[in-house]
């Protein structure tokens, strides 16, 4: 047992004590950050004259010796440390003795741990905001090839009007440029520097702040109060929130790809490399990389709802259940950029039949809306002209016909406002086409669309 206290106590830590206390399994993954930290916290101590300059060059030689032992697997992380921090100090120690008992001066391992984590945090944003970029472009290369791709557009997953592939992903284009934005804006929020908040009321010594904050990239400064510099996960609870969101919305295309992968829809056929088998199947082609995103998006929540939890009645400033911030934190960072990287791969991989897609939008009745607003265009007034087309669609239903199959003396029975132009005027292409407000899948407002999302990547 490697600890970094132990002067004021007359027996030894129970052993299943000392493994239930201890975190080094899972935050030896903060050693670059401690290690980086802990490099920039000498570097000032020793511009501030608390420790001298051969002192801080042995400290800064031995912490880099560490990393590169550790990276290099000539120096194991063992379970023999309580923790990541005490695992550097004793390393130091060994390695220039008594130089490195002064890198601790003027710190404490709760500012020491809240500085790991948020350099650790902000470096998982900026990898989650790259992977979305990424995530954004396979979406847009799949839309601009795709706008005069026609599909049905559903809701309550009944057939309701023809969109096109284009302006379907498209949604998802937005829902994720979103996701994108709110990393930005948390990286923005979280960007302070905890270090030198000591255990919770500052120190002695006279550190130098800014200078940290600095060195380390955080551009708003130090942490303007110490307690809360020491006792904040704020901006972990809004990251796991924003990727709660972002596997919300995986989830949701996960759902559409496996229906439309499915041998009823057709509409795309997820690439074998992207597809798993049955063990007595032989047939089988499974979409298991979405059914598995689908699946993940509950431990990601559930690493939100843990921390919101575990925060939720803790006194000032630090306490132990914060070191409860890491596993599922940890867990949930890694998957969703797991999730983002690969379903980017299914997405860019996949085929879309748009020959399917486009015999399923002409069916279903998709243009009925468009044959009411037909009537309406020739004064029928809209209450009326929605009754009128639905008696039409109870006719075809037993018709087993389209509206389109319809001809024009039968439909003028059932309004006699309708003239040969009623085709044209609800062909897949028209219904489409006209749709050229704002926000709509026509083909002109598709491409300023296209445009302004080329901008955004
Ligand atoms: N392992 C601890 C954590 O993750 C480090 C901070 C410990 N501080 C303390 N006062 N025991 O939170």
């Amino acid at each position: 047992m490697a600890q970094l206290w132990g002067g004021r106590f007359e027996k030894a830590t129970d052993d299943m004590v000392y493994a239930f206390n201890a975190s080094i399994n899972f935050d030896k993954r903060l050693l670059d950050e401690d290690i980086r930290g802990s490099r920039v916290h000498a570097a000032m101590l020793c511009r501030q004259g608390i420790i001298s300059e051969e002192e801080q060059k042995a400290i800064d030689v031995g912490l880099e010796g560490i990393l590169s032992d550790v990276n290099d697997g000539k120096l194991p992380i063992t379970s023999e440390y309580e923790d990541v921090h005490s695992f550097v100090e004793a390393n130091l120690i060994d390695r220039i003795g008594d130089a490195g008992k002064k890198l601790h001066t003027g710190r404490s391992r709760n500012d020491q741990v809240a500085l790991d984590m948020r350099l650790y945090t902000r470096s998982r944003i900026d990898e989650t905001a790259e992977n979305l970029t990424a995530l954004m472009e396979s979406i847009y290369n799949i839309m601009k090839d795709n706008t005069m791709t026609y599909m049905p557009g559903f809701t309550h997953l009944q057939k309701a009007q023809p969109v096109t592939l284009a302006h379907h992903l498209g949604a998802y284009f937005e829902m994720f440029s979103r996701d994108r934005e709110r990393m930005h804006s948390i990286r923005k929020r979280m960007n302070y520097c905890p270090l030198g908040s000591g255990a919770l009321a500052g120190t002695t010594y006279p550190l130098d702040r800014e200078y940290v904050a600095d060195e380390l990239g955080f551009d708003r400064g130090p942490t303007p109060n110490s307690m809360d510099g020491v006792s904040d996960r704020d901006y972990l609870i809004e990251y796991l929130s924003a990727i709660s969101m972002v596997m919300m919305h995986l989830s949701r295309f996960s759902e559409e790809i496996i229906i439309w992968n499915s041998d009823e829809y057709r509409f795309v056929e997820i690439d074998d490399a992207y597809s798993t088998g049955s063990s007595i199947m032989p047939q089988k082609k499974n979409p298991d990389i979405a059914e598995l995103v689908r699946g993940k998006t509950g431990r990601v929540y559930g690493a939100l709802m843990s921390l919101l939890t575990t925060m939720k009645g803790i006194p000032l400033a630090y306490n132990k259940d914060m070191q409860e911030d890491k596993e599922m934190a940890f867990d949930a960072m890694d998957t969703v950029n797991d999730c983002l990287v690969l379903f980017s791969g299914m997405l860019s991989t996949m085929k879309f039949n748009n020959d399917r897609m486009e015999a399923s939008a002409t069916k279903g009745f998709t243009n009925a809306t468009d044959a009411a607003d037909y009537l309406v265009n020739h004064g029928v007034p809209f209450r009326d002209a929605h009754g009128i087309i639905g008696r039409l669609v109870l006719y075809c239903i037993d018709e087993k016909c389209a509206i389109d199959d319809v001809p024009l003396e039968k439909l003028k029975e059932f309004a006699p406002q309708f003239g040969e132009d009623i085709y044209e005027a609800i062909s897949l292409k028209t219904c489409v086409d006209r749709r050229i407000t704002t926000g709509a899948p026509g083909k002109k407002v598709m491409e300023d669309y296209l445009a302004k999302c080329k901008l955004a990547l």
